[in-house]
């Protein structure tokens, strides 16, 4: 089965889904987010560069939903597979919520074998998501990042856009534990 078949056609965030007010359309719950979308993509013509209409999307409503990428794919003239595995190919998309911390972790040449590789494994491992991916309670978002010249303080991660040079496990695991609040354990 095409990979893509999985992928529900609506599924939005239970809180960004809310009843309309009428009886009638008591059982269409609006998705906030498709609209916004939709509200997007009526202004470029068919045909249009998928990237060019995934980032509006994503610069919109903060990333692009898979329950999206069939209105994406249909305006670009793509199948759902074919627009998908564009936006995947392309780093600065997000296929989740963007959460609200975002820990990015260097992965350039120094910083990974100082460390960095071991602190992209442990953010993984605690929080129980990928890299590009958000925790399910939205708090935390973790991606990698290639050097910024900042490689004497390896193994350095940016929190929230601030970055934090010589980080270690322990150091890592407590500032994950401050962002994702009380109810996290490690
Ligand atoms: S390799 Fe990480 S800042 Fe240079």
């Amino acid at each position: 089965m095409p990979r893509f078949q999985g992928i529900p056609s609506s599924a939005p965030p239970a809180s960004l889904v809310y009843p309309r007010s009428t009886m009638k359309d008591a059982k269409k719950p609006r998705n906030l987010e498709r609209e916004r979308a939709q509200r997007v993509l009526v202004r470029f013509s068919s045909g249009s560069n998928i990237l060019r209409l995934a980032t509006a999307v994503q610069a919109s409503i903060g990333y692009v939903p898979l329950y999206v990428i069939p209105e994406l794919a249909q305006h670009a003239e793509l199948t759902p597979e074919q627009a998908l595995a564009h936006i995947e190919q392309h780093p600065p998309l997000r296929l989740s919520p963007p959460g609200r911390h975002q820990v990015t972790i260097c992965t350039g040449k120094t910083c990974a074998g100082a460390g960095g590789a071991n602190l992209v494994r442990t953010a993984r491992q605690v929080l129980g998501t990928n890299l590009f991916c958000t925790t399910s309670d939205e708090a935390i978002r973790i991606e990698p990042f290639k050097c910024i010249g900042k490689c004497a303080m390896a193994p350095n991660i940016r929190i929230d856009g601030e970055v934090r040079g010589a980080m270690n496990e322990k150091r890592f695991k407590l500032l994950l534990a401050a962002l994702a609040g009380p109810s996290w354990r490690p």
